[in-house]
């Protein structure tokens, strides 16, 4: 039995609906199971009973603690109970650039963190460490819709932006294969894209220019009310602005035998969203 942490969310779901598809036994473990359709389990990262009660009967699970400062926390309590309930396999996801990152206000130290607790627990393990995800665009897709320019607070910096239908099948196939035990798989897309080049090819998909502005970086992070988000969003944007995430790995080639998808045909699925 295979346990799906952050089951309800962008990769989740998706890993949900692959293991389904495969007809391998699996739970979500979600706040709330009246959201799910298929089996479930009610779990929260900060209530170690629940957690306890979440990983009874499970084998491997995805580890994935939703964006914020409780990752590495929320990571320690889930790799203790697991390791305590004799749980064989974790599947991690955390973030390109995590690496030796040791810094506790950065999305890439605080993934870092949790990693240290997986790796060091004594559970096979594998780290996924995705790339930008070519969902955070749907962020813009009202404003798509309504013919405004999309922000863009990170200047001329390239990303290898990922579809996270990729990052969900490298984890199902760490899930349920051999030999992915102490491997780190940098998972990305196959382009080096900036903003504006996200926003020529979702106007490719849609049939219409799609025009972006360039917005500081501290006026940016104004908007975000949380102080503790609003750090790790600013130190995510400086580091890419400043080339920091161009990177394109072959870890989805090297996994599943074929290439990663584009971000061109992530938009054509999703033109609708941006009213194509
Ligand atoms: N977006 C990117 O570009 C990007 C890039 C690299 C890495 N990442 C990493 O990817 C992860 C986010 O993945 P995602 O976008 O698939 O997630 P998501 O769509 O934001 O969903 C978050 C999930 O976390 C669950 N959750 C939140 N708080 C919880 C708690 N206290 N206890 C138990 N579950 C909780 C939610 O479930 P319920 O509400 O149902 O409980 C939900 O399923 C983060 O770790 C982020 O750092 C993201």
């Amino acid at each position: 039995m295979i346990l799906i942490t952050g089951a309800t969310g962008t990769i989740g779901s998706e890993v949900t609906r692959l293991l389904a598809e495969q007809g391998v036994p699996a739970k979500a473990m979600t706040r709330d199971p009246g959201r799910v359709a298929g089996p479930a389990v009610r779990g929260d990262f900060g209530d170690v009973r629940s957690l306890e009660a979440a990983v009874e009967g499970v084998s491997a699970a995805l580890l994935l603690t939703a964006f914020g400062p409780e990752i590495a926390a929320h990571d320690r309590a889930f790799v203790d109970v697991a390791a305590r309930a004799g749980v064989k396999r974790i599947v991690k996801i955390s973030a390109i650039g995590a690496g030796d990152n040791e810094d506790p206000e950065d999305v890439g130290g605080m993934h870092a963190a949790g990693e240290r607790a997986l790796t060091g627990s004594g559970i096979e393990w594998t780290i996924v460490r995705p790339s930008m995800f070519a969902t955070n665009a749907l962020g813009w897709a009202e404003m798509v819709k309504a013919g405004q320019p999309i922000p863009n607070v990170t200047g001329d910096g390239r990303q290898g932006i990922v579809d996270p239908r990729d990052i969900a099948a490298v984890a199902v196939a760490a899930l349920t294969g051999p030999g992915h035990h102490g491997r780190v798989y940098e998972v990305t897309g196959p382009d080096l894209l900036t903003t504006h080049d996200q926003a020529e090819l979702i106007g490719r998909a849609i049939g219409r220019r799609v025009e972006t502005v360039d917005v500081p970086i501290e006026q940016a992070v104004a908007q975000i009310p949380d102080p503790a988000y609003a750090k790790a969003a600013a130190k995510g944007w400086a580091f890419v602005a400043a080339g920091g995430n161009a990177v394109v790995t072959t870890a989805v080639q090297d996994v599943l035998g074929r290439p990663a998808s584009s971000f061109a045909s992530w938009a054509g699925d999703n033109k609708a969203a941006f009213g194509g």
